[in-house]
């Protein structure tokens, strides 16, 4: 069986062609990143204007690179949410006008389950039952994942997401959009508690996160310095930020398998991505005698393959979940937990 799958949920147009027996045909991406980058953060409306630009291309991309046509699919998955509107309306509405024209089903797929799973695209996935750390620029969740749309939150941020503090620490540091990666390059650089940042909710006993105070001490922490900021200092900050969003990541996930009894975690989102984070991670599960699995980099931040896989999945295990009605509405905001088990 052959999906299609399309992701518009922000500000990457993704497109990929998932086969349930052959794996992933073909997948396209195109990176809004340098449009948004002089705003210093995601323009709603320039994101959909720029989805409509790209997704027809994409789409012939992906068809060619796979070489196939597109009478040959079996259903179109689509980002159904959660996501801004604009940019969702775009990947849906394109996905109703293919399923119409081809007489295909319509999958909406909810992006953080696309996430959740992506790790399963690679070639030596996880096996479930595993615990789930999803950190995006929206989210930073952990997850006990024990089938597809069976999901128990363990825990989550309080306030800020893990890839939000990065992006909103790197511009109180003057550095470029978007922030994690830029940050993470130049701690690479920095020297380790030049700059004691906090580490909130380290020791609380629960599983929750909060990321708010420590762009706190990222502010602070430049107000102190004479701009403009050093490169040297500049590095310091970010390796002190760095050290500290890691450390509390990494002792959340080992509760996390500590409390669930699980073996097998999974590292899903953009700030996945990150080198420190899977460095100390490796480390932490080795120590446990336990496993960690990663989405494939260019599978972390959002991508068309997730999004085609978890409609396969889906269609798969139930093909009544997809719709051959063509009207179409999508779900800015879309609670993980009212998703279906299948
Ligand atoms: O999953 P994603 O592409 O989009 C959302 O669904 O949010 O994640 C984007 C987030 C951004 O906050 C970005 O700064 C962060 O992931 N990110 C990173 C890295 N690459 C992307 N954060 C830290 N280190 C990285 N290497
Ligand atoms: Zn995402």
């Amino acid at each position: 069986m052959i999906v299609l799958g399309i992701e518009s949920s922000c500000d990457e147009t993704g497109i990929a062609l998932y086969d349930t027996q052959k794996g992933l045909l073909s997948h396209a991406l195109y990176s809004q990143i340098a449009l948004h980058a002089e705003y210093g953060g995601v323009v709603p409306e320039l994101a959909s204007r720029d989805h409509i630009r790209r997704i027809i291309p994409l789409l012939k991309e992906a068809f060619e690179k796979a070489s196939i046509e597109p009478s040959m699919i079996d259903a179109i998955a689509c980002t159904q949410g959660p996501g801004l509107a604009g940019a969702l309306l775009v990947g849906s509405s394109v996905a109703a006008g293919i399923g119409f024209a081809l007489g295909k089903p319509i999958i909406g797929v909810h992006h953080l389950e696309g996430h959740l799973l992506s790790p399963l695209l690679s070639s030596n996935p996880p096996s479930f039952p595993f615990v789930a750390l999803l950190v995006s620029g929206g989210h930073t969740q952990l997850m006990k994942v024990s089938g597809v749309g069976q999901y128990e939150l363990l825990g989550e941020t309080l306030d800020d997401a893990a890839g939000e503090a990065f992006d909103k620490s790197a511009k109180l540091m003057g550095l470029p959009y978007p922030g994690g990666p830029e940050i993470s390059r130049l701690a690479e650089q920095g020297t380790p508690e030049v700059f004691q940042l906090p580490r909130p909710m380290l020791h609380s006993k629960d599983l929750n996160f909060s990321f708010s105070g420590l762009k706190t001490a990222v502010l602070t922490a430049v107000n102190k310095q004479t701009a403009p900021l050093a490169e040297e200092t500049k590095a310091d900050i970010a390796r002190g930020f760095v050290d500290a969003v890691v450390e509390v990541l990494c002792a959340k996930c080992a509760k996390a398998l500590r409390e669930t009894k699980l073996r097998q975690l999974v590292v899903a989102g953009g700030v996945g991505a990150n080198r420190q984070l899977r460095a100390a991670l490796d480390q932490m599960v080795a120590k446990r005698r336990c496993k960690v699995y990663y989405p494939e980099i260019a599978f972390c931040t959002d991508n068309g393959a997730m999004i085609a896989f978890a409609g396969a999945m889906r269609f798969k295990a139930d093909p009544s979940c997809a719709t051959r009605s063509y009207g179409f509405t999508v779900r800015p905001r879309w609670p993980l937990e009212e998703l279906q088990a299948v």
